[in-house]
């Protein structure tokens, strides 16, 4: 990779849960142990169950969410060590965020000439004159007509509200557009439209997008390389073109199995219960509670960071071999949950304390 645009090293954010006592909070662990550079220019897609810490890791990477532990080095420089409204001006000038929901995020009273100009103020860029020009600009940019720009963003429709979202966090010609779920509060009918505009825009302006979705298949089609998360761990990371069916960690596959692809029929792979608790992760291997690969050694140790390729990188003690088809792993699925059915209608007792899924 050539000098990253951005570094996490050994990243932690815990919370403070709601839960426990008063004074002894349980800690949630947002996201444990995050490494990961990204690349000017690269598009790099997060996948995860709700919870997993997707928005954690976005809000991370903008500076936005300091680190319990570790490092975020953007630009060569270490975020959380700079003086803080010098981190401000370098965040606030070089990366731009789109959120999910734009009704939200923009304000409310203000016009979308405002709007737009609004950094541009804060950060002093030009003569009045070139800001008026940069707002018709970046309208234009976003296929907006001229005529709403007196408008206020009550009198837009969602999808009109993202495209202004978008030209904003385009303004100051970032290096870094992070968007977290930005099409889930859209109509469907609109949300091709603004993937097709993230896309081209990335493309004519050479930004390096972190895009954050809930939606598999179009984060896949949308990125060069795809980050799965787990229970706030990242446990694969993969060349976009590999992570359908040739990714290695069982959870990858499952996530993948369970959402129609264009031409392959729907094969899941069942998972055994929840996804188990933030406040309390499971001992080893954060997966091992709904693996059916899972055994002792699972439990035992979280797996290291194991190459499979170039830019491929997994964590298990087990992986799904090369090659092997989502209709196999569903078949060694059902059959783990099958045995272990029976083993525990026999001897509950015996069956729990055995299995690495039943151990807390
Ligand atoms: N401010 C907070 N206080 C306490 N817990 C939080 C806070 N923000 C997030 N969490 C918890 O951290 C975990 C990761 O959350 P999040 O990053 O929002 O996940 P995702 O975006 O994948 O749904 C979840 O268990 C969530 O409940
Ligand atoms: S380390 Fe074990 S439990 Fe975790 S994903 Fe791999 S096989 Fe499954
Ligand atoms: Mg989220």
């Amino acid at each position: 990779m050539t000098t990253p645009l951005l570094w996490l090293n050994d990243v932690h954010v815990t919370h403070r849960a709601r839960s426990g006592g008063l004074f002894s909070r349980d800690q949630v662990h947002a996201l444990t142990g995050a490494n990961l550079k990204i690349a000017p220019g690269e598009t790099l897609g997060v996948v995860g169950e709700s919870g997993c810490g997707k928005s954690t890791l976005a809000k991370t990477l903008l500076g936005v969410q300091r680190p319990t532990s570790g490092t975020v080095t953007f630009r060569g420089r270490d975020l959380w060590t700079m003086p803080p409204a010098r981190r401000r001006t370098e965040i606030g000038t070089r990366t731009g965020m789109i959120f999910q929901d734009p009704s939200t995020a923009l304000n409310r009273r203000l016009s979308i000439r405002q709007i737009l100009r609004d950094p541009l103020d804060v950060h002093r860029r030009g003569t009045p004159a070139e800001r008026d020009a940069r707002v018709a600009e970046l309208m234009e940019l976003v296929g907006l007509p001229k005529a709403l720009a007196d408008g206020l963003p009550g009198q837009l429709s969602g999808g009109q509200r993202q495209r202004v979202a978008i030209a904003r966090a385009l303004a100051l010609e970032p290096d870094l557009v992070v968007a977290d779920e930005p099409t889930s509060a859209l109509d469907v009918s609109v949300r091709a439209q603004i993937l097709n505009l993230l896309l081209d825009l990335k493309e004519r302006l050479g930004l390096a997008l972190v895009f954050v979705s809930h939606d598999i298949q179009t984060v896949r089609r949308m990125s060069d390389r795809v980050l799965t998360m787990y229970l706030g761990r990242i446990v694969e990371e993969a060349p976009a073109a590999e992570i359908l069916d040739r990714a290695r960690h069982p959870y990858t596959r499952a996530l993948f199995s369970a959402t129609p692809g264009l031409l392959d029929p729907i094969d899941p792979i069942p998972l055994a219960g929840p996804v188990p608790s933030a406040t309390r992760p499971p001992s080893g291997c954060p997966f091992r509670t709904r693996c059916w690969k899972a055994d002792d050694v699972c439990a035992e140790a979280m797996p290291d960071v194991e190459p499979s390729g170039t830019g491929h990188l997994f964590r298990c003690h087990h992986p799904v071999n090369e090659g092997e088809s989502t209709h196999e792993l569903a078949t060694q699925a059902a059959v783990q949950a099958a045995t272990q059915a029976a083993d525990t209608a026999r001897t509950p007792a015996a069956a729990t304390a055995a299995h690495p899924r039943e151990r807390p």
